[in-house]
């Protein structure tokens, strides 16, 4: 299990010297989170606040400017097997097929060979691609790939999961079905899951925090705990009173002009 920690973390991507006039840019500021070990997060906020960076940054794919993020108490160093990343776009390899795909990171991350093809099978079942295994990418629609690049994170099994708008692409049955495969999931594996999106009742469902970035420059303006998460797989939980009310106050956080249009319901 690991706690994340963010200690008074900027980003601040540089200039191009070739284009004149240019300023540094500085992407996060001071930003100070604890992410519980075992914790369900989810982080809401407006297309360019930063919260893709923050991702990167936990994944180790790139580094603070300034101020330290620890896991288990070690600064982070780079990417390691324990935290996997569901890209925004799915960065899937486009030469092998979704069940190639899937084996190539559980050989990445030292599945003996003899386990591969069955894990790789069933998160494949999990996501609904039976079916699709064995096709490659170029021959799946924006949705499939997507479900793909979930089932390779996932298959893993990391303690940490990092997910940046993972569900964005999908219809809305597919979506409220694998919110729910990854709600049954993580009661299982308690990992620690680091959940990105836009749409403020996918966080209020899914998460048992809620973490709202601003922008310019980005970084965390209140973090909401979600009072009915344990109730959400017994109750119908959008319903509650205090759903609608907990949406509004995130709503009125971010300001109405700052999300795309279709995400407030
Ligand atoms: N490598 C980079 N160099 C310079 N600027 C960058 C770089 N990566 C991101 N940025 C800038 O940092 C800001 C935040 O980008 P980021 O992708 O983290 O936003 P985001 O919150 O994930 O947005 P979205 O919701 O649209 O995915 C943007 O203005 C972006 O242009
Ligand atoms: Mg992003």
């Amino acid at each position: 299990m690991s706690d994340i920690v963010f200690q008074s973390v900027c980003k601040i991507f540089p200039a191009v010297p070739a284009r004149k006039g240019e300023r540094d840019y500085t992407v996060l500021h001071d930003v100070s989170l604890n992410i519980r070990a075992g914790e369900f997060m989810c982080l809401v906020g407006p297309s360019g606040c930063g919260k893709s960076t923050l991702l990167d940054l936990m994944a180790g794919l790139d580094f603070p400017t300034d101020g330290t993020i620890l896991i288990d108490g070690e600064p982070i160093k780079g990417p390691a097997a324990s935290r996997s990343v569901v890209f925004q776009q799915y960065a899937l390899m486009p030469w092998l097929s979704a069940l190639q795909n899937v084996e190539f990171a559980l050989e990445a991350a030292g599945v003996p060979r003899n386990r591969r093809r069955e894990r790789a099978l069933a998160y494949l079942r999990l996501v609904g691609l039976s079916d699709f295994a064995h096709r490659r990418p170029d021959q799946l629609s924006g949705g499939m790939k997507q479900r793909v690049a979930i089932a390779r994170s996932l298959s893993v099994e990391p303690r940490v999961l990092l997910m940046d708008e993972p569900f964005g692409a999908l219809d809305a049955q597919t979506r409220e079905g694998l919110q729910d495969e990854l709600l049954r999931l993580w009661h299982q594996s308690r990992q620690t899951i680091v959940f990105i999106t836009h749409d403020i009742d996918e966080a209020l469902y899914l998460g048992q925090r809620v973490a709202i970035m601003t922008r310019n420059p980005g970084h965390i303006a209140e973090i909401i705990d979600v009072p009915f998460s344990a109730r959400r797989m017994e109750t119908n939980v959008r319903r509650l009173p205090e759903f609608s009310a907990l949406r509004h106050q995130i709503w009125r956080k971010l300001k109405p002009d700052a999300l795309p249009p279709g995400t407030y319901h």
